[in-house]
């Protein structure tokens, strides 16, 4: 079976109603990385930091997975499929896809501050203060903060580099070193992008680009996929 890697952003959630970060009304235009999502907020104000998380938090349990999230599903009848996202949300596994690798960390888990091995499912929406690791830490978004180590790029670096077939969808490529694992997959392979606004990649051969939302162009490249028009063996 061929392998797919698809690389996701927030773009692929949009049409479920989250917002993305850079788009115009993105959340990056009402709050400032600085004050909500690096290491130093959260130890100079961790009342704004965890209400920041708590509300997109509150939202998720809201939201459904959209068409995209969905249509990626499908490709598992064909292919090996492997979404590496960049998404805090759990868009992917409610849909249904079962290998989600997830960069940026998940909005749902929660870890200690002290030991970052400790990670726990959090109940409910709301991380308050006072809310303990087993060793007595208060316990933290399980987020990858702006300066921080990002401890799961080797593996999606190792998928990309393994890929039959890549797709990206709904990122600006704008924050490393997600943007870069497209510079991981092999000289030639298909590479797809998904996204209304996207550019041309410079460096990459055979790309094709959809220039439109990930709820009608995710859908599209499926079809044209499983339907053999790309060789599934
Ligand atoms: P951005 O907000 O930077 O980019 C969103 C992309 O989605 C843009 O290229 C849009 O054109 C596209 N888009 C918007 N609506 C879409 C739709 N309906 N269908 C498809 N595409 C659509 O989000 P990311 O690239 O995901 O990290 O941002 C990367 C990281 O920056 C995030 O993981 C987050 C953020 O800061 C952290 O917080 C650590």
């Amino acid at each position: 079976m061929k392998k797919i890697v698809v690389l996701t952003g927030a773009g692929i959630s949009a049409e479920s109603g989250i917002r993305t970060f850079r788009d115009s009304n993105g959340l990056w235009e009402e709050h400032r990385i600085e004050d909500v999502a690096t290491f130093e907020a959260w130890q100079r104000n961790p009342d704004l930091v965890l209400d920041f998380y708590n509300q997109r938090r509150k939202q998720l349990y809201e939201v459904k997975p959209n068409a995209g999230h969905l249509a990626l599903v499908e490709l598992e009848k064909k292919f090996d499929v492997h979404i590496i996202t960049q998404n805090v949300d759990d868009l992917h596994e409610q849909a249904g896809s079962s290998n989600v690798l997830h960069l940026h960390g998940e909005l749902k888990k929660v870890r200690s501050t002290v030991d970052d091995r400790l990670v726990y499912t959090l109940d409910g929406w709301e991380l308050k203060k006072g809310d303990l690791c087993e060793k007595g830490s208060q316990l933290r978004p399980h987020i990858v903060w702006f300066g921080e180590a990002v401890p799961m790029i080797e593996p999606a670096q190792r998928l990309s580099a393994q890929a039959d077939i890549f797709v990206v969808i709904g990122t600006s490529l704008n924050v490393y070193p997600a943007a870069g694992l497209v510079y991981y997959v092999k000289k030639g392979i298909p590479v797809y992008l998904i996204d209304p606004q996207a550019e041309m990649l410079s460096g990459v051969q055979n790309l094709t680009v959809f220039r439109e939302s990930a709820g009608t162009g995710v859908p599209k490249l499926v079809k044209q996929l499983v339907s053999g028009s790309e060789d599934a063996k």
